[in-house]
């Protein structure tokens, strides 16, 4: 590839300075190759001048529309490993921008995905179901997903893209969210 790229960079030279003679660059003839490949980096480096030229209005608008980004869109899950360094995020923000698709902004189980699901989303603000399920119960469906307590994949596992804390706050969100209202131990 590397070889590819500078024969047809000598090549260009070669068109562009009428080098004589630089059409069969011999790597066994040492000086007249090492000229060849001089010329070749020159006229390469120029190329990629010129790209990155091309390419920097382009970088600088990307820039600027990640950074005007919804904060939805900068709630992207990240992994574990970089979670671990980073500040737990609040769950609000969390439950907002993961959970509500399904279970709604409220836990009304009535978010824009819910309508072809079956099972349908458990609705967390319905306090007579989900005051009866533990702590332990909650934090392992989130962590875990769904199949992990014998219910629906469709509940998928958020464990490699919410650190712990961040779990336990979705778990203290959802208590949030009952009616009738939960009066259990907190996690
Ligand atoms: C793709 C849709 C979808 C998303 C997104 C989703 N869930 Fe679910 N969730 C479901 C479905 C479907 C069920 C019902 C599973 C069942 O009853 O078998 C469920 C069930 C649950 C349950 C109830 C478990 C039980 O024992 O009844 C909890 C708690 C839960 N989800 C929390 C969350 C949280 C917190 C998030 C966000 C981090 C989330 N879900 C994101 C679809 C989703």
């Amino acid at each position: 590839m590397y070889l590819h790229r500078l024969g047809t960079a000598s090549f260009i030279a070669c068109l562009t300075l009428s080098v004589s003679g630089c059409g069969e660059v011999d790597d066994s003839v040492p000086n007249q190759s090492a000229a060849a490949r001089a010329i070749a980096e020159k006229v390469r480096i120029e190329v990629e001048k010129d790209r990155l030229k091309r390419l920097a209005p382009r970088l600088a608008s990307a820039i600027q529309s990640a950074e005007a980004a919804p904060t939805a869109a900068r709630l992207a899950p990240v992994s574990a490993e970089e979670q671990s360094v980073k500040a737990t995020r609040p769950a609000d923000e969390l439950y907002a921008a993961n959970c509500s698709s399904c279970h709604g902004a409220t836990g009304a189980g009535d978010g824009p995905l819910s309508a072809g699901l079956t099972p349908t989303p458990a609705k967390h603000a319905d306090g007579n179901y989900m005051n009866a399920l533990s702590n332990e119960h909650l934090f392992k469906v989130v962590k875990e997903g769904g199949a992990a307590v014998g219910k629906s994949a469709t509940m998928a596992p958020w464990g490699t893209s919410m650190s712990d804390e961040e779990i336990m706050g979705l778990v203290a969100h959802m208590r949030g969210l009952a009616n009738p209202p939960y009066d259990g131990p907190m996690p």
